[in-house]
C-alpha cells in the first residue's frame, strides 16, 4: 500500500518535471540555443574578476559602446578603487592614479560656467561621473529607435547576468524565423537572446574592430571583445564582489574555529560531571 503510494507520487513528480522542462524548451528554443554558458572567473566562493580582461573591456566600452550607452552609476575614480580594473597599490587614492586621470581626461563632462552660469563642457577629472551620452531619454530613443539602457548595472539587471550580456553581443548570427522577420521594421535586428528576438541595437562587434595594446594582449576577436567588455560590466555592476567573498571566507573560518573552541570548552566544563 505504502509502496504503491510512493511509486504513484514518484511518477506524478516525474511527470510534472517533464512537463515543466518540455514547456521551458518549447517556449524559448531560439533563446536557449543562442545563450552561451561561460565559466566566469568571478563565479564561485573565491571568484575574482579577470583584471586584464576587465581593463581591455574598458577599452571596448570606451571605443565602441560609449557612443550610445552611458555608465551613470560610475565616476572615473571608481576605475582605480580597490578591486577595480585599474587599482594600483602605489596610488591608494584613485584620484592620483595616472591611468585614471588619463581616462577622465579623455571625456568632456558637462559643467556650469562660474562667471555667467551658462552650460559648458570641460575636460573630465577623476572625481567626475561618467557623463550622459544623450541630452535625455527622448533624444536617445530618437537617435537609436529605442533608448540604449545605462550599462552600469546591466549585468545585474538581466536574467542570465554575464552570460546574457556576452551572448547578446554574439547573438546576431542567426536567421530570423519567418514570422518574426515579417514583423521586423527598419532599424531592428534579429537576436534570439533578446526577449522577443528583436533588438534595436545593430551588431556591434566584428573581429579586429580595435587594437589591444600590450605584449600579451590577445587578438581582438569578437568573442574576446564580448568576453572583455562583459568582465568590465560585471565589475561595474558589483564592484565589491571580491571584498564580499573575502569577508565571507574569513567569517567561515572564524565560525569554524569558534565551533572547535566551544566544543573543547564544553568537554572541559562537563569533564567531572557524571552524565
Ligand atoms: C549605435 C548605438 C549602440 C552602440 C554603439 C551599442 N549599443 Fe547596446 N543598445 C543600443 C540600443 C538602441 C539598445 C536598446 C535595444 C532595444 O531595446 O531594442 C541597446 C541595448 C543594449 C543592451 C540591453 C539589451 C536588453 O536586454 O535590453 C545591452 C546589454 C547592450 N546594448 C550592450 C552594449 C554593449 C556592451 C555595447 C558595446 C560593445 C553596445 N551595447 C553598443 C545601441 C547601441
Amino acid at each position: 500500500m505504502l509502496k504503491n503510494l510512493l511509486v504513484a507520487t514518484g511518477l506524478g513528480l516525474a511527470a510534472i518535471g517533464t512537463a515543466v522542462t518540455v514547456n521551458a524548451a518549447g517556449s524559448s528554443e531560439g533563446h536557449a540555443d543562442a545563450m552561451k554558458h561561460m565559466d566566469w572567473s568571478f563565479n564561485g566562493p573565491f571568484g575574482q574578476y579577470d583584471r586584464d580582461a576587465a581593463q581591455r573591456g574598458y577599452q571596448v566600452y570606451k571605443e565602441v559602446c560609449s557612443s550610445c550607452h552611458a555608465l551613470d552609476q560610475l565616476a572615473f575614480r571608481h576605475l582605480g578603487d580597490k578591486g577595480a580594473p585599474f587599482f594600483n597599490a602605489d596610488f591608494p587614492n584613485p584620484n592620483d592614479n595616472p591611468l585614471v586621470k588619463g581616462f577622465a581626461a579623455d571625456w568632456d563632462v558637462p559643467d556650469v560656467d562660474s562667471d555667467d552660469g551658462s552650460a559648458m563642457t570641460r575636460t573630465g577629472i577623476p572625481a567626475d561621473n561618467f557623463p550622459p551620452i544623450y541630452e535625455n531619454e527622448i533624444a536617445a530613443a530618437n537617435a537609436n529607435g529605442k533608448a540604449p539602457p545605462d550599462l552600469s548595472l546591466i549585468v545585474k539587471a538581466r536574467n542570465g547576468g554575464a552570460d546574457y550580456v556576452y551572448s547578446l553581443l554574439l547573438g546576431y548570427d542567426h536567421e530570423a524565423p519567418a514570422e518574426i522577420a515579417e514583423s521586423m521594421g527598419a532599424g531592428s535586428y534579429y537576436n534570439p537572446v533578446m526577449e522577443g528576438g528583436v533588438i534595436a541595437m545593430p551588431p556591434q562587434l566584428q573581429d579586429g574592430l580595435l587594437d589591444y595594446e600590450g605584449e600579451n594582449a590577445p587578438a581582438a576577436t569578437k568573442e574576446q571583445m564580448a568576453y572583455d567588455v562583459t568582465q568590465f560590466l560585471a565589475w561595474s555592476a558589483d564592484p565589491k564582489l571580491e571584498q564580499r567573498k573575502r569577508v565571507g571566507f574569513g567569517t567561515m573560518i572564524y565560525l569554524f574555529l569558534l565551533t572547535i573552541l566551544l566544543y573543547l570548552s564544553y568537554r572541559q566544563v562537563w569533564k567531572n560531571v557524571k552524565h
